[in-house]
């Protein structure tokens, strides 16, 4: 696909919005060390990316997305090269019944978290749905991740349905989690 970037200010600080790339793997190691260990509210325990990808896998699967056509998965880069961000939106293939379906899922680092990343990266996802003809957007979050919960329902994402005990967090104890989606027709 065509490679997307914008240079994107806010609150007095500049980032580079674009694809990841192959090149990125070790940025990539080092953002998820932050976000897997700053909350709870992600798919993972700390440890567990650095676990189960090794910086070559890591670096295959950025240049597949890249090179793909079903996924856009962007990245939002400081002006010193850190990785702030990322977002990743995945069309799902396969059947033609489901082909009008894609995925969203984001992380930003906590320092810069409220700059207006997470809102900026979704409406350049939105562009890319509306552009491969997608229909509806799905995800999924926390039942008490009030911030994300705030994001999503001000960019037109409804609550469809609660899954409980999706979650098994260490200390036993389960989290819910609501299925969102939104619709482009
Ligand atoms: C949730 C997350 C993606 C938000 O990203 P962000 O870059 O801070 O979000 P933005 O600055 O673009 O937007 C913030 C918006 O969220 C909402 N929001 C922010 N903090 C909020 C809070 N405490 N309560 C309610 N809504 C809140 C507001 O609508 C706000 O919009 P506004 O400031 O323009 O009015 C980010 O905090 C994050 O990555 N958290 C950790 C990982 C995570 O939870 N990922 C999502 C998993 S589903």
């Amino acid at each position: 696909m065509s490679k997307y970037q914008e240079s994107f200010e806010t609150k007095g600080q500049f980032f580079l919005l674009r694809n990841a790339e192959e090149n990125d793997a070790q940025k990539m190691f080092e953002f998820m060390r932050h976000v897997d260990s700053e909350t709870t509210f992600l798919a993972r325990e700390p440890g567990e990316f650095e676990a189960s990808f090794s910086l070559e896998s890591e670096a295959a699967l950025l240049k597949s997305w890249s090179a793909g056509e079903d996924k856009l998965f962007l990245v939002a880069e400081t002006k010193s090269g850190e990785i702030a961000a990322t977002c990743g939106c995945t069309r799902n293939i396969g059947r033609r019944r489901t082909r009008h379906l894609a995925e969203i899922a984001i992380s930003v680092r906590q320092d810069f978290w409220r700059m207006g990343l997470g809102r900026r990266l979704f409406q350049i996802q939105f562009d890319w749905c509306r552009q491969k003809e997608i229909e509806k957007l799905c995800l999924t979050v926390d039942t008490e991740n009030l911030r994300a919960l705030g994001l999503y329902l001000s960019l037109g994402f409804v609550v469809e349905g609660t899954l409980k005990q999706q979650a098994k967090m260490p200390d036993g104890s389960y989290r819910d989690l609501y299925t969102m989606g939104k619709f482009f027709r």
